[in-house]
């Protein structure tokens, strides 16, 4: 048998504070573990060999949209004094791509996780974090780095750049939804977006992303208060300031305002936006279970 060693990252839902962050801003996240990514390295002969949804073939001869992994693949060998040959990696996703669940991070996190394992070679969390950043730059263009952080934690998380992680705990009684608009958003040109706002229109901008961090802080406190209703009604605020912002779109406003109608406590748009994922919050399972019905009458691909 070929000697083969995997890794595991799993999704992430950002609660509060996308695109704020970037601008040091506080956010908090949630690893989302039922969806993954495993990718598996596995000995071969020759060029370096992938296989994914979005590419199979050499690593070289892949397309523009996985640069990432090709600068992140050679980062890895370089690091650890390996050649750029004999290997293939097989990457296996339930992550959708590009639904603001922090796919991209995941698949740096798996791959070099895989790699890792594959060569016996040990790997700080310090370490994870800086390759993974290799790949985030190319993908986001300026990440924050929260997305990469929340993808190797498994509690809830809160973010500010300049002072790193605290991990949450949470006992909130409430439920999550996610609702899929099932159309694919583009990280890179909404955080792009956002930084040509904020020179075109630098006081709006500005105190939307100043309010957007006060509402992380204030979601904090009714985290640790139990307070659902509270959370709900920052949830809502937070996605007007994002569609200040203009990383909403006609599809997230639709699921938000589906959700509200439905009885959720709030909802907002989740991830880098232009498309991809909402949340919403609900008081009981049942009341969960009727916004979800709801979202999915209302066009959701997938709740
Ligand atoms: C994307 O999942 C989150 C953003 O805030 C970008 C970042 O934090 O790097 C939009």
């Amino acid at each position: 048998m070929p000697k083969s060693a995997k890794g595991h990252s799993h999704g992430k839902i950002i609660l509060m504070g996308e695109h704020s962050v970037v601008y040091g801003e506080p956010a908090i996240a949630l690893p989302f573990t039922a969806v993954e990514i495993v990718a598996t390295t596995t000995e071969t002969v020759g060029e370096v060999t992938i296989s994914s949804d979005f590419h199979t073939g050499t690593l070289s001869s892949g397309p523009s949209s996985i640069e990432n992994l090709k600068v992140l693949v050679k980062k890895v060998c370089k690091t650890l004094e390996q050649p750029l040959a004999n290997f293939h990696i097989d990457i296996q996703s339930t992550i959708p791509a590009g639904r603001g669940l922090g796919s991209s991070a995941a698949v740096a996190g798996a791959v070099i996780r895989s790699l890792y394992n594959f060569f016996d070679a040990s790997l700080s969390e310090e370490l994870l974090l800086e390759l993974m950043d290799v790949s985030e730059r190319i993908s986001h263009g300026s990440p924050s780095g929260l997305d990469a952080r929340i993808a190797s934690s498994i509690s809830p998380v809160y973010f500010q750049k300049d002072s790193g992680m605290t991990d949450l705990s949470i006992e909130l009684n409430a439920f999550l939804i996610v609702g899929d608009t099932g159309k694919i958003g583009d990280t890179l040109s909404a955080v792009s977006n956002v930084s040509r706002l904020i020179k075109k229109v630098p006081s709006k901008s500005k105190k939307a992303i100043k309010k957007l961090g006060k509402l992380a802080l204030e979601t904090k406190e009714a985290l640790i208060n139990n307070d659902p209703s509270l959370i709900g009604s920052y949830m809502t605020k937070a996605h007007q300031y994002l569609s200040q912002l203009q990383v909403s779109n006609p599809s997230l406003d639709h699921l938000v305002n589906t959700a509200l109608g439905a009885g959720a406590l709030g909802a907002k748009l989740t991830g880098g936006g232009h498309g991809g994922c909402m949340i919403a919050l609900a008081d009981t399972e049942k009341n969960a279970l009727h916004i979800a019905q709801a979202l999915k009458e209302a066009g959701a691909l997938n709740t």
